[in-house]
């Protein structure tokens, strides 16, 4: 779909989402201003389903997640990929937000200015900083969890931690390890970086600016 000459995406929220969540994901798209995010255009909230409609992300105008261009095999230069995600993300933290839902289907490839770039979409589950989300799961949808939703830290699964940085970090190398294990085989930063950031102790996990300086 087009808007003033520039392809967007529409999202469109199913017919039982509350509006307070659709206007926070707005709210919070609103206060991004990085390459490796999306604009926000608008919001249509007069009526369901509601909308909201961002710039088009994808690679000669469909769309690519990470997680199709993993099992695709896509030869790109993943290292700076995973730095500019790196980067992506750490700006979010910056400005006082928690993703908390980072994986390979919210992740786009974007073909721009002549090289490809990631893309982080779904601000969904995104928190504030300073009110994080701390899960009270029963042992049965544990498992189910660690099973299903592998890019959540174990903190957040069993309940000892409420998400954080941290967590943040531990589903950015979940990511990574996805491309460590089929794409760039042993390349050793990136399989290191990969491994840090999966550690069980969250405190035992590298920050965001030692992993952009490690893929410089
Ligand atoms: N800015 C965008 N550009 C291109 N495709 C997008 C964009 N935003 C979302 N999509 C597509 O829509 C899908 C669902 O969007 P997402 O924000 O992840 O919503 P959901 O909460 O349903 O997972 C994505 O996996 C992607 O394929
Ligand atoms: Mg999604």
């Amino acid at each position: 779909m087009f808007y003033i000459g520039i392809t967007v995406a529409v999202k469109t929220f199913q017919e039982d989402a509350k509006i307070d969540l659709v206007k926070w994901e707005a709210d919070v798209l609103n206060r991004f201003d990085h390459p490796g995010l999306p604009l926000l255009f608008g919001a249509s909230l007069e009526e369901k389903p509601y909308r909201l409609v961002l710039q088009f992300h994808g690679i000669d105008g469909k769309c690519v997640t990470f997680k199709g261009a993993v099992e695709s095999m896509l030869q790109v230069d993943w290292v700076r990929i995973c730095k500019e995600a790196a980067d992506a993300l750490d700006f979010m933290h910056k400005k006082g937000f928690l993703h908390n839902d980072l994986k390979g289907d919210n992740v786009l490839l974007s073909n721009d200015n002549n090289a490809i770039h990631p893309v982080i979409i779904d601000f969904g589950k995104c928190r504030s900083i300073t009110n994080p989300k701390r899960y009270s799961l029963r042992a049965k949808e544990q498992r189910k969890y660690s099973k299903y939703h592998r890019h959540i830290a174990p903190e957040l699964i069993e309940g000892t931690h409420p998400q954080s940085c941290e967590s943040d970090i531990y589903s950015y190398g979940y990511l990574l390890t996805q491309i460590t294990r089929s794409i760039t085989k042993n390349h050793t930063v990136l399989d290191n970086i990969s491994i840090a950031c999966v550690r069980r102790n969250p405190l035992k996990r590298p920050t965001l600016s030692d992993i952009i300086l490690k893929l410089k």
